[in-house]
């Protein structure tokens, strides 16, 4: 079973189409009820029994649940994406979940990427833009120790720009950059599904995804194919109507 944290977001939802419509059996993990799922453990990642309730039998987790953007550092970041992220990973290490799938962002490489020369790969030194990307990368750190202290297979991903809003398709629509690192819903859920089921001996990886570049090939995607076989197929504005 795949466990999906975040399950009813933005993210989540291409994740849990993509992999039910594999066949994958997958369990969702949100604060608000999850559309799409027959299992889900409607809850908070504050909650450390609520954790080990969604991570009983699961092989792999998904991590999306999350503050997705800068806020608030003690009233959001804080309690979101530090306190419940180690709340999952440990509820996760002691059910003996296998596979991590952690999003992080392009905005860990934020200010190298506003200069070029592109397209950025994933072992170049980062450039995290501000909190948020630092607690991605607190994510990212913490999720290269797991793979070495327990022997869980991580792979961490440094997500393009899913919009979520109209305002959002409405800013990505008048920049070239931001449809250059646009991810569709649909490219969304299949990189999802590709890590999901990538061989079980890749031990750690840090790849970006995005759909199809426009203008100019922002991130290298490279690794992202040759480790996960994940090659995207669609580009902006392809599948910006389900925003909402
Ligand atoms: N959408 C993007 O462009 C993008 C880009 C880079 C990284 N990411 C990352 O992907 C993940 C998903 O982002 P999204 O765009 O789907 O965001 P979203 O806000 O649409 O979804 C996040 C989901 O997590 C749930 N959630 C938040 N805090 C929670 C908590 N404490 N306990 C339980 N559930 C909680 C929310 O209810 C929501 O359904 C996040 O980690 C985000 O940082 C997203």
């Amino acid at each position: 079973m795949v466990l999906v944290t975040g399950s009813a977001g933005r993210v989540g939802q291409t994740v849990v189409g993509e992999l039910t419509a594999r066949g994958q059996t997958v369990r969702g993990f949100d604060r608000v009820p999850t559309p799409g799922v027959a299992d889900s453990v409607v809850g908070n990642i504050a909650d450390t029994e609520a954790c080990a309730r969604a991570c009983a039998g699961a092989h792999t987790l998904v991590h999306l649940a999350a503050t997705p953007d800068d806020d608030d550092f003690m009233a959001r970041l804080l309690p979101d994406n530090i306190v419940g992220f180690y709340n999952i990973m440990e509820a996760a290490r002691l059910a003996g979940v296998r596979r991590l799938v952690l999003p992080s962002s392009g905005q860990v490489s934020w200010w190298r990427a506003l200069a070029g020369p592109w397209p950025i790969h994933p072992d170049e030194p980062v450039a995290p833009k501000y909190w948020y990307a630092a607690t991605k990368m607190f994510m990212e750190s913490i999720g290269r120790s797991y793979s070495e202290m327990h022997g869980q297979s991580v792979i961490v991903v440094r997500l393009g720009w899913c919009p979520r809003t109209r305002a959002q398709v409405a800013e990505i629509a008048a920049s070239e950059w931001a449809q250059d690192v646009y991810l569709s819903p649909g490219d969304s859920g299949r990189f999802f599904a590709c890590a999901v089921e990538a061989p079980e001996e890749l031990k750690f990886a840090i790849v970006y995804a995005t759909s199809l570049p426009n203008h100019i090939l922002r991130y290298d995607l490279e690794p992202t194919k040759r480790l996960l076989g994940f090659v995207p197929q669609e580009r902006w504005p392809q599948g910006i109507e389900i925003v909402k």
